[in-house]
């Protein structure tokens, strides 16, 4: 099976990245994400695009990450971003409104994602400006790589704002969640299932 153009341009873009920029536990699990995106394609989709008010603030982030170091991987997922499902969290609450409508996520691969599959999950996130995301964990271990400034905390590590070029990396199961500051806050993150 073949993958459509853009999707695999992404997906070269982000694998090119992430093994650039991971060291040790990191670059393992980049890796692993890697040799599973060569092995294999899963099916392609056919769901419908959903957008959210939140997702105003997709341009702007794109606009400004242009010109940075990722200028590439933003210009390839922009070529992705009107194609995508971006929804609430599951475990969003209506009642906490800067939440509620100042985030969402899209899934590029994995369950519900363009492409449909189970052993790789690959996303974006976008929250607007000053807005906190819920404190979650997860079995899989997971790779952020931010197209936006933001910073990053889990129960090992401080709030860190990993710059640019930076990546945070966070170990299977711990606890973890990242905020915006003045600007949207755009991220990809990538889970070895
Ligand atoms: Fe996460």
């Amino acid at each position: 099976m073949t993958r459509p153009p853009d999707l695999q341009a992404f997906l070269d873009l982000s694998a090119h990245e992430l093994i650039a920029v991971t060291r040790g536990q990191a670059a393992r699990a980049a890796e692993r994400l890697d040799q599973r995106l060569r092995a294999e394609t899963g099916a392609m989709a056919r769901r419908p695009a959903e957008r959210l008010a939140v997702c105003d603030s997709i341009g702007p982030a794109l606009q400004a990450a242009a010109k940075g170091p990722r200028g590439g991987l933003a210009a390839a997922f922009a070529a992705l971003d009107r194609q995508l499902a971006w929804k609430r969290r599951q475990s969003a609450d209506p009642a906490n409104s800067a939440f509620w409508n100042g985030h969402a996520n899209a899934m590029i691969l994995g369950p519900g994602g363009l492409e449909d599959r189970a052993d790789v999950w690959i996303g974006a996130t976008v929250m607007a400006p000053g807005v906190t995301y819920a404190d979650h964990d997860h079995p899989p271990e997971e790779i952020y790589l931010p197209l936006a400034a933001g910073e990053w905390w889990n129960a090992e590590m401080d709030w860190t704002d990993p710059g640019p070029e930076g990546v945070i990396y966070n170990p299977p199961g711990i606890l973890h969640k990242m905020r915006a500051g003045a600007a949207p806050f755009l991220a990809l993150w990538y889970l070895p299932v």
